[in-house]
């Protein structure tokens, strides 16, 4: 009885170490089990990792959603309006209107954009210290940086408020941590459709109200803050956990500033798979042909470490010199092929606000880095000036995370399978092409039906 008992608390005391690993591969299986698996891994064994960029760049490799299963699960979490989402239109009109029209509202002056990521970091960091989650940090700050390169004025308050509850909803989801909440993301597009007159760009001509709402909530309410947010969470989190690479950053030029991102982008890449369907055959040096069609799946982390030494390693030297030319790299995407539109902004506004935040603390942390990043970056804030003693709160977030890799594990073991049935289930992006064929392109009303999982 007593070495039954003593057996029992072995396993319970030792949970952290061996069952968020083995959740995880288990979530991995059970993800493939939904989906299928309709899409050819980039690289793999047909196309490997010399020819990942000229297939990416391959002008057949061009459509973004239709006729991909995997879309039914990225129009699930990106939704409402995810026929809309800049991300997910197809090559023709209304793509490019919409792509202008982000080119438009991303296109500030340098110092123009330094300054206002300045301003709302200042708003963002006030009164904070102390043990705090990154993201939960960064979003409000960028969200107000969203709406006001929309807006072209100051974020309210209700606005702000809107576009955070949204990203992290989305945040979350994604991440499997929590299941989608319509309702906090609808209130933000009802904002946004309030406001569309305030605008500080004309909007895509031939949208209704409704799409226009949904574009912007699509490209800046959720991909912009979400994704800075993530990055900088990131950014932070390895300047926490590298305290000699925090003081070369904080005293040293912007050129290692640059290395620590993009070796920070490197190591935790924000996609981690873009698909695209082949819109044309594909030959291969003569050796075979990916046929029209076809799901190409372009794993990031995995080009990224291909052919890079010791790739685990954090190095931000590897970017000094010129072998950083020789290293797989692409944060952004590839520029043949719809590159991220923001891949100008995004390091300049990082820059800055990663400045604001090192003249102003000491970071610590000793939590797990992971690329998915589930518990949102947990970390100690000491002001700069203030004694600066992290042993202690170091080794309390050290066994919190261990714990609550536990539960989190099973958690998104839960969520992840039922968002991806339920993303199965409702297949927003097939029954939008499959309506859009029979009766034209669908019109306002079409996410209320979703939502419901009505069957047309
Ligand atoms: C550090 C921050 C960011 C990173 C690392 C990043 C990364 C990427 C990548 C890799 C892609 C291309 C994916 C593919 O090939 O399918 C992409 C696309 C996109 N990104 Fe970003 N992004 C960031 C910030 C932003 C911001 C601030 C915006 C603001 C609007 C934005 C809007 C978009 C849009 C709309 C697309 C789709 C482009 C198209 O299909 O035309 N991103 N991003």
């Amino acid at each position: 009885m007593l070495i039954i008992a003593l057996v029992g608390l072995a396993g319970l005391v030792s949970l952290p170490w061996w069952l968020p690993a083995r959740v995880v591969a288990l979530r991995v299986r059970v993800f493939e089990r939904i989906n299928g698996d309709e899409g050819i891994p980039v690289p793999g064994d047909l196309v490997g990792v010399e020819q990942f960029e000229e297939v990416y760049a391959h002008p057949a490799a061009g459509g973004r959603s239709r006729g991909a299963a995997l879309s039914d699960l990225f129009w699930y979490w990106l939704s409402p309006g995810p026929e809309m989402h800049q991300e997910h239109l197809e090559a023709g009109d209304t793509y490019d209107a919409v792509a202008r029209t982000t080119r438009r509202l991303l296109a500030v002056r340098r110092t123009e954009a330094e300054e206002l990521a300045r301003r709302c970091a200042g708003r963002a960091l006030r009164d904070v210290r102390g043990l705090v989650r990154l993201r939960d940090l960064m979003i409000p700050m960028w969200a107000e940086f969203s709406y006001e390169l929309v807006f072209g004025e100051p974020c309210p308050r209700e606005a702000r408020d809107l576009i955070a509850a949204n990203a992290e909803d989305v945040a979350g989801a994604l991440q499997c941590t929590r299941l989608r909440h319509m309702g906090r993301r609808d209130r933000l597009t009802a904002y946004l459709m309030r406001n569309l007159h305030r605008v500080r760009v004309p909007l895509p001509e031939g949208l209704t109200p409704r799409q226009q709402a949904y574009y912007l909530h699509g490209a800046f309410c959720t991909t912009a803050v979400v994704q800075l947010s993530e990055a900088m969470a990131h950014l932070l989190l390895v300047l926490a956990r590298h305290p000699e690479v925090q003081e070369r950053a904080r005293t040293g030029d912007d050129a290692y500033l640059d290395q620590v991102m993009a070796e920070t982008l490197r190591l935790y890449p924000l996609f981690g798979i873009a698909h695209r369907v082949t819109t044309g055959d594909i030959a291969l040096d003569g050796r075979a042909t990916i046929p029209a069609g076809s799901v190409l799946c372009f794993n990031y982390p995995a080009f990224h470490h291909a052919g890079c030494p010791d790739p685990d390693r954090f190095d931000p030297d590897r970017f000094a010199g010129p072998g950083a030319k020789r290293l797989n790299h692409i944060p952004f995407g590839v520029a043949a092929n719809r590159p991220c539109p923001a891949w100008r902004l995004a390091p300049i506004v990082m820059r800055v606000v990663t400045r604001e935040v090192l003249g102003r603390y000491v970071l610590d942390s000793s939590v797990s880095h992971t690329r998915a990043m589930p518990h949102r970056g947990p970390c100690l804030l000491t002001p700069r000036g203030a004694p600066h003693r992290p042993g202690l709160a170091l080794a309390y977030l050290r066994a919190r995370d261990r714990w609550e890799d536990v539960w989190r594990s099973l958690a998104q073991l839960v969520l992840g399978t039922y968002m991806v049935w339920d993303a199965r289930r409702l297949r927003l992006c097939e029954r939008h092409f499959s309506s859009s064929e029979t009766f034209g392109p669908e019109p306002e009303g079409s996410h209320a039906r979703h939502r419901t999982g009505h069957r047309p």
